[in-house]
């Protein structure tokens, strides 16, 4: 049996995931996020980007995205994001159904946009008959398997905040990010001048288990409103609360993410070494995007299934996750091998 790279969805829970989420089940305790385990949890992400914070759990990160664009956004404002973002074309228009809100999207590079282009649809301003650009959502790693620089973050969000424009960082691959650059959470987010994150954890070994983390506070009178309109402020927090007080205490969450980038890395290695196959994106996270012939997909998709991306150039994705192991690698890198043999 092969290791699917399909996604980093296909993973299993982590067992120490499943361990605590057993702990939590003793006895009763408030519903909505009253209990104990929420408030431990919320401190944890407060010892990680400081007090001034506010923290809501989600289940999705779809519902993470919504519930963070739905604090940044009047029905008549736009959100400025890559032409590839998650939000712009894999969640169905949650997005635009939630908010009401147009998506203005950008070209992009390897996922990234830069103040250039954000610039440039920066029209319109103060005029009724156009939607008021507000929000600029950027995503990190992006979904092109590449990861925004401090840098690059603080001038996006210092050109969006001169502008009177607010920043979204879709965090769902955040910890791979943070791994990639070697730095914590709080210096490519909250110092980098993110005013809201949502912040992965299922695709990083957690069950169900998002976060939205308000980092500019002018944000959050609503929230505690949106977050029950949006459907997810769920009755049993506890148990989502669990997840995340164990995947932080523990460097679990670091654990994981080193895993899934060193494996795309040797991946990639592996298959820089093969004439017939182009890596078409840099590998900076946990994604491996390379174009193949088209009859070596078909056969190696019948027994390991992954994403063809861009049916016309041929190009398919893989992600490799927390449970990757190097015979997984090596053994898929084998599969690819025998299908170009004919
Ligand atoms: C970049 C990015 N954002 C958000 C999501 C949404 O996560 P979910 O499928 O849990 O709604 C995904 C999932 O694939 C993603 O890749």
């Amino acid at each position: 049996m092969f290791k699917s790279f399909a996604s980093d969805n296909n993973a299993p829970v982590h067992p120490s995931i499943i361990k605590a989420i057993e702990e939590a089940n003793r006895g009763d305790c408030l519903g909505y996020g009253d209990d104990e385990l929420t408030k431990k949890a919320k401190e944890k992400f407060k010892e990680l980007f400081g007090q001034d914070i506010d923290v809501a759990f989600v289940l999705t990160g779809t519902a993470a995205n919504v519930l963070s664009l739905s604090s940044m956004l009047k029905p008549f404002e736009a959100v400025i994001t890559a032409k590839t973002a998650h939000i712009n074309i894999d969640e169905c228009g949650a997005p635009e159904r939630f908010t009401g809100c147009k998506i203005v999207t950008l070209p992009q590079k390897c996922g990234k946009i830069t103040p250039k282009s954000i610039e440039k649809v920066l029209v319109g301003v103060g005029d009724e008959h156009h939607v008021q650009p507000k929000v600029v959502s950027i995503t990190q790693a992006t979904e092109l398997g590449c990861v925004y620089t401090k840098e690059e973050i603080k001038e996006i969000t210092s050109f969006a905040h001169k502008n009177n424009l607010l920043v979204h960082m879709d965090g769902s691959r955040i910890s791979n990010a943070a791994v990639s650059l070697g730095l914590d959470f709080k210096e490519f987010t909250k110092d980098a001048g993110v005013d809201v994150l949502s912040f992965g954890g299922t695709k990083n070994g957690l069950m169900i288990a998002e976060a939205v983390i308000f980092f500019n506070k002018s944000l959050t009178k609503y929230v505690k409103f949106l977050h029950k309109q949006t459907m997810q402020l769920y009755s049993k927090m506890r148990y989502v609360s669990a997840q995340f007080l164990e995947y932080l205490s523990n460097d679990l969450w670091f654990q994981n993410a080193k895993n899934a980038n060193d494996m795309a890395e040797l991946l990639e290695r592996e298959i820089r070494k093969i004439d017939k196959i182009k890596i078409i994106y840099p590998v900076e996270a946990n994604e491996v995007f390379a174009v193949l012939p088209k009859e070596a997909v078909k056969k190696v998709q019948e027994k390991s299934f992954f994403y063809v991306v861009d049916e016309r150039k041929g190009a398919v994705r893989w992600v490799t996750s927390f449970n990757t192991t190097k015979k997984d690698i090596m053994d898929f890198v084998k599969l690819i091998k025998d299908s170009l043999k004919g």
